[in-house]
């Protein structure tokens, strides 16, 4: 039989607990979710200020789809970039203070996209070595030079920009996220950026986790003052919606309309995910919104401290508890589970090896005493489970 080792490599993932399953749930943007006949606690989605669900949200649209319809009929360059669309890069641009914006269908594409068209085998990529896969494979995949920098720290930073290969390259693009994903903590963009502006490169920030929430709302680089060369957002997360951004200045923008297979080839988002974006993000510069999420973020590290569970140190509403082993971490998501908890173990090659973690996200949506259950279940959880009992891997 041909294409043999697929069924070795899913057996293998299965030996080492790190097998993926798709588990059909209802609710995984709310508070409380559904799979199957039973109804879970979540603590597992991205939707942190609570606007995926939200009434005013949902009519955005709504509003859409009755005006314009269901799909946006084309790619951009064809018939796909709606004047809905403009309005709402004209939109980002205020909010970001850039003078170019553009829409795409995903993160993902996002980053694949500008990473691969903007750089050449000549050119040199630095990137924080806890960046996103999307990230790290564009870089992996193209033919540009690519280093990764330890994390957050400026000295390896500095020393991977004043490399041979740094100082031979045409051109320098160092990326970092704002908000890192699985660890929750934020990068120091304004060191960042004046390093790269010592070393002349240009600097992309991936603020996937902070667009929405810091910065009121316009994200982790209006909080720390800066302009990075290339701003990329996603919708998925706090905004609650899908989709993504790229924000630059306007001549790096026209360059990526002219050679960016990944948004030059690909249907437009529809009207109604560009209206329901549109909404939310007026919503989430809301400050109630982000002081509510503030409280919550301080409630819960105050309690998991009083239970004396090492939570990760991050004001973000992403608050990861590392199990380290892989197996321990799905058993204590599994104990979890059986009462009525939703808290995805993230296990490598998500995370790197070793460092299988409970990824806490905080929403909106919770509650103090959703909080105080989750955290009792955890602790008893993480007390009868001994890392003894599991091979470190
Ligand atoms: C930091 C970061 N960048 C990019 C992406 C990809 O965004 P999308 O889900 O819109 O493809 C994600 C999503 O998980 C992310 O966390």
């Amino acid at each position: 039989m041909n294409f043999e080792r697929l069924g070795q490599q899913l057996n293998q993932q299965r030996t080492n607990d790190l097998y993926r399953v798709r588990t059909a749930v209802n609710g995984g943007n709310q508070r409380q979710l559904t799979s199957g006949e039973k109804s879970f606690l979540n603590f597992s989605s991205n939707d942190y200020l609570g606007l995926a669900c939200d009434e005013q949200v949902k009519l955005g649209a709504i509003d859409a789809v009755n005006k314009y319809g269901a799909g946006c009929g084309g790619s951009p360059l064809v018939t796909g970039h709606s004047r809905l669309a403009k309005y709402l890069e004209d939109l980002i641009k205020d909010l970001t203070g850039q003078s170019g914006v553009m829409l795409y269908t995903s993160g993902f594409a996002a980053n694949s996209g500008v990473i691969s068209s903007l750089l050449t085998k000549d050119d040199y990529l630095v990137q924080d070595k806890l960046n996103h896969a999307s990230l790290m494979n564009a870089g992996s995949d193209s033919a540009v030079k690519m280093q990764r920098f330890a994390h957050n720290d400026m000295a390896s930073l500095a020393k991977q920009l004043q490399s041979k290969t740094s100082i031979n390259a045409s051109d320098r693009l160092v990326v970092t996220e704002g908000v890192f994903s699985m660890d929750g903590d934020g990068a120091p963009l304004a060191e960042i950026s004046q390093l790269c502006r010592n070393h002349h490169a240009w600097l992309m920030v991936d603020d996937a986790h902070g667009f929405g929430i810091n910065g009121g709302g316009a994200g982790s680089c209006a909080q720390a003052n800066i302009t990075p060369d290339i701003l990329m957002a996603t919708f998925g997360k706090a905004i609650g919606t899908s989709g993504a951004f790229v924000a630059a200045d306007k001549e790096v923008i026209d360059y990526l309309v002219n050679f960016c297979r990944h948004y030059i080839y690909s249907t437009s988002l529809s009207p109604m995910i560009i209206g329901a974006t549109m909404t939310s993000i007026e919503l989430a510069q809301q400050p109630c919104r982000h002081q509510k999420l503030a409280e919550l973020i301080g409630y819960f590290r105050d309690r998991a401290s009083q239970l004396g569970l090492a939570i990760m140190p991050s004001s973000s509403a992403i608050q990861p508890l590392i199990i380290g082993d892989s197996h321990r971490a799905i058993a204590i998501a599994n104990r979890l589970k059986e009462q009525g908890i939703w808290l995805t173990a993230i296990r490598p090659p998500t995370v790197a090896v070793g460092s299988a973690r409970l990824r806490i996200t905080l929403s909106t949506n919770h509650q103090e005493s959703d909080i105080d259950r989750l955290l009792t279940a955890l602790a008893e959880a993480v007390n009868d489970t001994q890392s003894s009992d599991y091979n470190d891997r």
